[in-house]
């Protein structure tokens, strides 16, 4: 049987962690083999490439070189944890995904929405989250949570507010494979909403 992957997306400061650690915990209880992981990172290597494109050393990495770079950490945390996880029948819940990459470099840093998405998904041989999880809070709130801004949280506001907006429309335009939750609600609230969802998943593959 195959897994199921689950993805978070969100800006920065939203409770991601947070809800992924709930979230996890709860299938664990039910049983199930779950397998947290993150992006950028999740590999040897593509650990190394997120402290490159995160550090302060490189302000000013050219926006293209920076997609490649994540594109690239991406491929290797696919092939080596995400995917032979579901072919053991594992659940992945991995802290951002193709979308960052959509939303980030495609839409905040204007390289082409379509562009940066085909790239990722070559680098990834196509695969796509079951259900992704996006939790949505007002830039100006979730920055102020931020402390030890990394180089991308210290972007303007504007680039903030075009990663929130770039994550509703993918949501809007695939609504059958997105959650999008208010993350100023309710902690548990939302965890209980994002949990009666993943059964959803779970009991239509039964
Ligand atoms: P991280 O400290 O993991 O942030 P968060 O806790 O908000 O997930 O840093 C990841 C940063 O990298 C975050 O600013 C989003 C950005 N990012 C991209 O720009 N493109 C991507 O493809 C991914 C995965 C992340």
């Amino acid at each position: 049987m195959a897994g199921l992957f689950i993805a978070f997306e969100g800006g920065e400061g939203v409770g991601k962690s947070t809800q992924e650690a709930i979230l996890g915990a709860y299938l664990e209880q039910q049983g199930h083999t779950v397998v947290r992981t993150r992006e950028p990172g999740g590999t040897p290597a593509a650990e190394v490439i997120r402290n490159l494109v995160l550090s302060h050393d490189y302000i000013g990495l050219n926006p293209r070189s920076e997609a490649l770079l994540f594109a690239a950490a991406r491929g290797d945390h696919v092939e080596r944890i995400i995917r032979p996880a579901l072919d053991r029948g594992n659940i992945v819940i991995c802290d951002r995904y193709i979308d960052s990459s959509v939303a980030y470099q495609g839409y905040a840093r204007e390289l082409g929405v379509d562009r940066v998405r085909n790239l990722s998904l070559w680098a990834t041989n196509h695969l796509i989250p079951d259900l992704t999880i996006v939790l949505t809070i007002d830039p100006e709130i979730s920055l102020a949570r931020v402390t030890n801004h990394d180089r991308l949280e210290s972007e303007p506001l504007e680039y903030h507010r075009s990663v929130t907006q770039a994550f509703l429309d993918l949501a809007a335009q695939e609504p059958s494979r997105y959650l999008v939750l208010d993350a100023s609600q309710d902690r548990d609230h939302i965890a209980q909403v994002i949990q009666q969802r993943v059964n959803q998943e779970l009991a239509a593959r039964s």
